[in-house]
């Protein structure tokens, strides 16, 4: 994978990324990045890249020249190594909310480049010209789009083969299927006065595996109840749901009557 940031704080995203799993990532030569600092395309001695907006009102607005500049200059080396022209994702509160779904899908691409804002925004001629795709990570408002972007690489880089040691960690994580995941407990077996779950302890893998199951599924309903309706269940968690008295009987009524149905 071979990401491109285009930012006016290229030490965010360089140290952010130099450390723990990204770090070891970029070392191992699974990850490519390339940090382009917008202001070094700045057309004028002081290296300003902002100027007031046209109509008046607060802030200051990216200028288009620079950044259509750092963008061209990344695509040339993408070009150089031979690759097709990337994709474009314009970090951004108006854009499309990241799912684990879109974090799965761009982890596919050969190349990203993540175009980062300051200030009160970006030039909209630019963005008309080089932008894919606008992607917000969240409803809030945060002062650039270096944090999504770092966030944004996090995710993806879960996806691309070798990052994690255990391949299969990336699959069976929390929003796979839509089941949060269940908890974990390490050593030692008795913390003060809170004990480890036996069965953890018992070597079964069967009952491990069923334990696990059944605690996605009641934290799924209490923490994540949107969640909870995109879930495929099976017989067996009806089965073991209509025994806790946390989950409603007419919901696993209607969820065992979906069951029954053939899928269309
Ligand atoms: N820039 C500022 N806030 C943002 C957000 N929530 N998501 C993406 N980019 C942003």
């Amino acid at each position: 994978m071979h990401y491109h940031v285009l930012t006016l704080f290229p030490d965010m995203i360089t140290q952010t990324m130099s450390h723990s799993i990204t770090g070891r990532a970029q070392q191992k030569e699974l990850l490519h990045l390339q940090v382009t600092d917008i202001r070094d395309f700045s057309q004028n001695k002081y290296h300003k890249v902002d100027d007031y907006p046209y109509g008046g009102g607060a802030g200051m607005v990216m200028e288009p020249e620079p950044v259509f500049l750092a963008y061209e200059y990344v695509c040339q080396q993408v070009e150089q190594e031979g690759r097709k022209k990337p994709k474009v994702l314009f970090m951004t509160p108006q854009g499309k909310t990241l799912t684990q779904n879109m974090v799965e899908t761009y982890a596919k691409e050969e190349d990203l480049v993540f175009l980062c804002g300051h200030y009160e925004g970006i030039d909209e001629r630019v963005l008309e010209s080089i932008v894919d795709e606008n992607v917000s990570i969240g409803d809030y408002v945060l002062t650039g789009g270096e944090l999504p972007a770092l966030v944004m690489m996090d995710a993806i880089s879960r996806f691309v083969p070798g990052v994690l040691h255990n391949d299969v960690s990336a699959i069976t994580d929390t929003f796979t299927g839509s089941l949060l995941e269940y908890p974990q407990y390490t050593r030692p077996v008795q913390w003060r006065e809170k004990e480890v779950p036996p069965v953890l302890l018992s070597g079964h893998h069967q009952k491990i595996d069923q334990w696990r199951r059944q605690h996605s599924l009641l934290r799924t309903f209490t923490q994540r109840p949107d969640l909870f309706e995109k879930v495929e269940f099976t017989k067996a968690d009806c089965k073991w749901m209509r025994t806790q008295p946390v989950f409603p009987v007419d919901l696993v009524n209607t969820i065992e009557q979906k069951l029954k149905k053939p899928k269309e």
